[in-house]
């Protein structure tokens, strides 16, 4: 593969394109194949390496700079890797820890943080429905490339498995230290701007709410994924 087909290999659906240094650390470290890396400062890419991911072997073809800026203008690393076969939402649903449901998230920065908390708060996986593909480069710059560190899903319907299903809505009752839950739910959290639809809080056993000062409307999506998963973790003691 060539630096000239990442273009392309954007609008391939077997392939996902990783940009910057911690995108394709991640992506290496949890087992992602790479099908081709390219920098355009290879003392510099190994000097962040050596610093930061001497456990990685970075295979990079070395390019001029301004061929990697009009396939990356930002990035200082590429990389094309296959984009892995998921499991189906039955099974990563029989797995152990909370499942992530994000209803609709419309913006690609928030949804991969929150592919990247809930990799680091140990969650089975990541469940996303609407229109935006989870897997988008962008989503995956936003995750440091954790999505291969856990399933993330696009779901066309809602499947929550035995799961208790359990919207996370500012109108909620407050969670508290003694909010009892199973230690495997589905969290559902809401679109940017609207919050969860009413169907989904309609199917959702209970709604739960992170308390806040008074005046303050809603948490950012992915504030309000990091600080729930984190909440009923230490809860757990
Ligand atoms: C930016 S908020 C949406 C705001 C929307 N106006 C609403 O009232 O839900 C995005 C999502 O983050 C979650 N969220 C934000 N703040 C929250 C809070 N204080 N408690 C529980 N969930 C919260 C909810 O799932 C919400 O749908």
């Amino acid at each position: 593969m060539q630096l000239t087909d990442v273009t392309r290999a954007r609008r391939t659906p077997g392939l996902v394109v990783l940009e910057g240094f911690h995108a394709v650390k991640h992506a290496l470290r949890f087992g992602g194949e790479l099908l081709g890396a390219w920098t355009a400062d290879a003392v510099a890419l190994e000097d962040l390496r050596d610093r930061l991911a001497p456990d990685v072997a970075l295979p990079v073809e070395v390019v001029a700079l301004d061929d990697l800026k009009r396939v990356v203008p930002r990035g200082q690393v590429v990389a094309v890797a296959r984009r892995p076969t998921q499991p189906d939402p039955l099974t990563v649903l029989a797995g152990s820890g909370h499942v992530v449901l994000l209803e609709d998230p419309r913006h690609l920065g928030n949804l991969g943080a929150a592919v990247r908390v809930a990799a680091a708060a140990g969650a089975a996986g990541v469940m996303t429905t609407g229109r935006q593909d989870p897997w988008h480069p962008d989503a995956l710059r936003g995750s440091a490339g954790l999505h291969f560190a856990l399933p993330v899903h696009h779901l066309r319907t809602l499947t929550t498995g035995r799961r208790e299903l359990v919207a996370l809505d500012p109108e909620g009752e407050p969670l508290t230290a003694a909010t009892e839950l199973p230690a495997a739910a589905v969290l559902a959290f809401g679109t940017e701007r609207d919050g969860l639809s009413d169907e989904l809080l309609g199917a959702a056993s209970r709604r739960l709410a992170l308390p806040m000062t008074p005046g303050v409307s809603s948490l950012n999506l992915a504030t309000a994924v990091a600080a729930t998963l984190y909440s009923l973790e230490l809860a757990r003691g």
